[in-house]
């Protein structure tokens, strides 16, 4: 029989600085009704010197907190990010130098907002080949880093944070038990969101400037209807492999991208309204850091109480998709 997965810990940290509405109308063509309205999003976090690292580096002994445990006790150490401080190393390298530890394994994932999902996929498996495995998986991104300010289309979505998460063996029974997780990918429709600068196929030389292609480009259209679909077809493949229905769920919490997106996927599968978690108002879209910051946020906000069956489902880059099953 699988060794089971328990999240034992959740933690996220956002940085000071808050972006509302009304001060990205100060330099870009928009204002708070079409923000609001679109996307329901009203303030956003931005890093002023932070970098990923600091903001994994702050969820992190969040999370080793809340699970009682020291970094000295990690075996793992994944951070799911396609903002890291740099290409090379791996953020989740500096994160363990960061923590004083050594010697464990790290490594940086790149799902874009999916990356969290897919971590939780990657540190089942490794705990099933060695239940004694204790894994720190986060969610950390500096999204504004890779922002065109000057592309209101996509500049008002985007904000800086991380979330982390402790998982260990457990027994059946414990709180926090990774019922399973589905992830998925589809590289056809890839180009319709992408950050293509840096990239060997866009390689710059020196003197070479900035251009667009350094920055998030977008097809919102094609995006917010492969959201809806995906996460929607997820979410139902994940609930009836368990012999599971809507009406099961205690909370759904997806990707926090964009409120019409959150909306329509929680009409589509049959969830209430009061089941749905939501703080895109308060974090805009924190690709990567989202899932695992509305987790610890609902955890400690009381909105996900013990006993819960929680239902994560995320859409991003790549394109990837994917959900998971939780039950706290
Ligand atoms: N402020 C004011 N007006 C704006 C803004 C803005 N910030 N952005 C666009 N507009 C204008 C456009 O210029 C356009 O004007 P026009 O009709 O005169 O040409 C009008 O608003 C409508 O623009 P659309 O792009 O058609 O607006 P739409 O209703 O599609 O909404 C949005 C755009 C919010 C981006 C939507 O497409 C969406 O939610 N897409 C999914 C985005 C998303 O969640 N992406 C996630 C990316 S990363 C990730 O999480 C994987």
């Amino acid at each position: 029989m699988s060794t089971f997965s328990h999240i034992r810990g959740l933690g996220f940290h956002v940085p000071e600085r808050l972006y509302t509405n009304a001060d990205l109308e100060k330099f870009v063509d928009t204002n708070d009704e079409w923000i609001t309205s679109r996307t329901g999003i009203k303030q956003r976090h931005v890093v002023e010197d932070e970098t990923c690292l600091d903001l994994a580096h702050g969820a992190s002994v969040k999370a080793l907190a809340a699970a009682d445990m020291e970094a000295e006790e990690l075996t793992h150490v994944i951070i799911a990010t396609f903002t890291g401080d740099m290409p090379v190393p791996a953020t989740a390298c500096l994160l363990l130098e960061r923590l004083g530890i050594k010697d464990i394994a790290a490594m940086d994932l790149s799902a874009a907002c999916s990356g969290f999902v897919y971590a939780i996929e990657v540190a089942r498996a490794l705990i099933n080949l060695d239940p004694s495995a204790k894994i720190l998986i986060c969610g950390s991104e500096v999204l504004t880093s890779r922002v065109n300010w000057e592309d209101r289309s996509t500049c008002v979505l985007f904000g800086d944070g991380a979330g982390a998460a402790i998982l260990t063996a457990g027994t059946d029974g414990e709180s926090g038990k990774v019922i399973d997780t589905l992830i998925r990918a589809n590289g056809a429709p890839a180009m319709n969101l992408t950050i293509k600068g840096a990239g060997s196929a866009y390689p710059y030389k020196l003197g070479d400037t900035v251009g667009p292609e350094n920055f998030v480009e977008m097809q919102g259209r094609e995006i917010y209807r492969f959201a809806v679909r995906s996460m929607t077809g997820i979410s139902n493949e994940i609930l009836a492999k368990h012999g599971l229905c809507a009406d099961d769920v205690d909370v759904l919490l997806p990707h926090q991208a964009n409120m019409r997106i959150i909306e329509a996927v929680g009409k589509k599968l049959g969830i209430p309204r009061e089941k749905v978690f939501v703080n895109v108002d308060k974090y805009g879209n924190t690709s990567a850091a989202s899932i695992p910051i509305g987790l610890a946020d609902a955890k400690e906000s009381g909105f996900i109480k013990n006993g819960d069956l929680v239902l994560l489902t995320t859409f991003g880059g790549g394109l990837t998709w994917g959900s998971s099953l939780i039950r706290f």
